[in-house]
């Protein structure tokens, strides 16, 4: 259920699903605001807490590799991987358009393969889109995704499966020839039938102007606030994050020190012996209560 405050403040924050025909009305709505809310999840508490909160587009991003499975780079993770992350996510999720990473290596060969790839995610994890890193060299591809009725959306900028091709995570497009080359990555994009784009670490004139001239909304992450849209990696806002963060992942909570604080207090309760306390414990005999109930902590 979507709280009310935000009802009132947040387009189509029903209990209506959001679509893709809907995120792509949003680019020309006159409706104020309009600007679409989007997160990465990668569990069920996580995708549920965040639909709840009227998060708009859920990712589960490849990013789940270094923030979740604790890897290096997004490079390692598997597509098996990313299905098992994506059912958990579908399954919290009621509202928000769920959106799958395809990981690397997953689309990379030959189109059929990729297709069939794509596929698994629509059918085995329930998701609604696909998201590939990539422009021009994309586009066969995101058109053949689109024609077999998956929704794409396409990556561009800083595209991380490409770390060891670009030779580390740099903003992009600062140069002409860098800028001119991410607005023809960007008409590719949308003219192969992708319905939004990732913008990644790409200076926010250049984010701007592409928000200007491409009919498909904008996810901005480290691109300025003229995109249609904006996404950060969950862990980051919520601060449960180990390595310095970029400079546009604002931190909205310090849950990092809120999970170490309560797990201290544990640690120090069981060692001294308050935990667990009568009152946490069963009894047997005629102080028993019949119905003891034995809830697990699932909802
Ligand atoms: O993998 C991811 O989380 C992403 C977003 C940061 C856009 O691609």
């Amino acid at each position: 259920m979507v709280p009310e405050a935000i009802m009132s403040v947040v387009p189509h924050a029903g209990n209506g699903k959001i679509t893709v025909p809907e995120l792509l009305q949003r680019k020309t709505s006159s409706l104020n605001p309009n600007k679409i809310v989007c997160l990465t999840a990668y569990d069920y508490p996580t995708a549920r807490l965040l639909d709840e909160a009227g998060v708009d587009v859920i990712l589960v991003g490849d990013s789940l590799a270094m923030v979740v499975l604790g890897y290096d780079s997004t490079l390692p993770v598997t597509l098996d991987e990313m299905l098992h992350h994506a059912r958990a996510v579908r399954r919290g999720t009621k509202r928000a358009l769920v959106v799958a990473d395809m990981p690397f290596g997953s689309y990379h060969s030959d189109t059929a393969e990729s297709l069939r790839n794509a596929v698994r995610f629509v059918k085995e994890a329930g998701v609604e889109a696909v998201k590939v890193e990539g422009g021009e060299r994309r586009l066969e591809l995101i058109a053949r995704l689109t024609e077999a009725e998956i929704p794409v959306m396409g990556h561009i900028g800083l595209t991380p499966q490409s770390v060891n091709a670009l030779g580390g995570y740099r903003v992009q497009g600062k140069t002409t020839d860098g800028a001119e080359q991410l607005l023809r990555d960007a008409r590719a994009v949308e003219a192969a039938g992708a319905f939004a784009v990732v913008l990644e670490a790409v200076p926010r004139e250049l984010a701007a102007q592409i928000t200007r001239e491409l009919r498909i909304p904008t996810i901005g992450i480290g691109a300025g606030p003229d995109c249609d849209g904006q996404i950060l990696v969950v862990h980051d806002l919520l601060g449960l994050t180990f390595d310095q963060t970029p400079k546009f992942a604002r931190k909205y909570a310090n849950v990092g020190e809120a999970i170490s604080n309560a797990v201290r207090g544990y640690c120090e309760d069981v060692r001294n012996g308050s935990f667990p306390s009568d009152s946490e414990s069963y009894h047997s005999g005629s102080s028993a209560k019949k119905d003891d109930p034995v809830k697990i902590s699932i909802c």
